[in-house]
């Protein structure tokens, strides 16, 4: 059956990436019909998978043009979830009190991480053991001297909700519908194919996570993406036990906070869709993570959990404007910074989409895999 509707824009993929673009869309151009496809699921293996950590000088340490683009998107978060809670009424907890790193984690790298904070002019402190027991009581004295950093922590969950919310709200058709396939010619696409009929379309936009690879062959392209698996756990622990993100070696601490516990991750696993919890690696998480802050020992588990962060050969985002057809844009491959992408990602891509962007970021360019 194909439907009736004839939509200006079809967004594949319904987790924060997705949704943001429809947002940013529908708030700049109302008059558009913006229909989100994706399967419900998935979205718990990514976007709601992720600890939600706006982590841009945690998880870089020199000023490519992805750290610039993440920077941008920290900067532009407050506005972006100040916008969202109008619109959408639901609330995303959000906080911009910043992360700790602890010296006893990154003694090699420290003078390193303090030259970039002050090439790159990054607020940043460095905290006597007796500021931090004065600043966050409960940290294991081991952790020694600590870096204090200011990036952000959102709830990812609560985020992805609004998100949904709020793309409802300004009418965009939210169909909960896999997608297997496209109806297409050599050079534009006119139907994407789901379980419950073919959905009609003028543009079309690829943000399927690690499914983008298997659609794409749909589609007669080769995109070198695959999912990379990451177990995590969350935590019941009092908010008051901390108020920071903390990175550690191969471990990280995100206080939800609002009663919703911290979570832990994460494991870097390449092992395709596989979705197992292995209790070992969940109690290995714990036992790090309680070396830096000891009542997590002791913390009842709440859930563990699988994500699979999309990655490119390159590692870097494929956004943009699609080679091969005319009518096909793509915002995937975030990685390990899909949440803290999503506020610029979305405002880049809904640009590319409107034909307004100004300026293309090559190394995020899909013409890099002649896509
Ligand atoms: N951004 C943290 C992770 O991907 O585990």
């Amino acid at each position: 059956m194909t439907q009736k509707h004839n939509y200006d824009i079809v967004i594949v993929g319904a987790g924060v990436i997705g949704f943001s673009i429809a947002f940013r869309l529908m708030r700049s151009r109302p008059d558009l019909k913006i229909a989100v496809l994706g399967d419900p699921m998935n979205s718990l293996m990514a976007s709601r998978a992720a600890a939600g950590m706006l982590a841009p000088f945690g998880e870089c340490d020199r000023a490519d043009r992805f750290f610039h683009f993440c920077r941008e998107s920290l900067e532009k978060y407050p506005a972006f979830i100040e916008e969202l809670a109008v619109i959408s009424d639901a609330s995303v907890y959000f906080s911009m009190n910043g992360s700790l790193m602890p010296s006893s984690f990154f003694k090699e790298t420290w003078e390193d991480r303090k030259r970039f904070f002050e090439e790159e002019n990054i607020p940043y402190e460095v905290w006597s053991p007796g500021e931090v027991r004065e600043k966050a009581p409960y940290l294991s004295e081991s952790c020694g001297e600590i870096l204090w950093v200011r990036e952000g922590q959102v709830n990812n969950r609560e985020l992805h909700d609004a998100l949904v919310s709020a793309a409802r709200k300004l009418g965009v058709a939210v169909l909960e519908a896999n997608v297997t396939g496209f109806n297409r010619d050599e050079s534009s696409i006119g139907h994407a194919v789901t379980g419950s009929g073919e959905i009609a379309g003028k543009k079309f936009v690829l943000a399927s996570g690690s499914w983008s690879e298997a659609l794409g062959r749909t589609l007669g392209i080769s995109m070198p993406l695959k999912p990379i698996k990451g177990q995590m756990c969350r935590l019941q622990v009092e908010d008051n036990r901390l108020e920071y993100t903390v990175h550690g070696l191969l471990t990280y601490i995100a206080p939800w906070r609002g009663g919703q516990g911290f979570v832990l991750g994460s494991t870097m696993e390449d092992r395709g869709f596989d979705s197992a919890v292995e209790d070992q690696v969940i109690q290995g998480l714990i036992d790090r993570a309680a070396e830096i802050l000891p009542c997590l020992s002791q913390a009842p588990v709440i859930e563990s959990w699988t994500g699979l962060r999309p990655a490119a050969e390159d590692l870097m985002p494929i956004m943009g404007k699609s080679q091969r057809y005319k009518n096909l844009y793509y915002s995937t491959g975030h990685y390990r910074n899909g949440i803290l992408q999503t506020p610029n990602q979305a405002d880049y891509v809904a640009e590319a989409i409107l034909e307004t962007l100004k300026e293309e970021i090559e190394e995020f360019s899909p013409a890099r895999y002649s896509l």
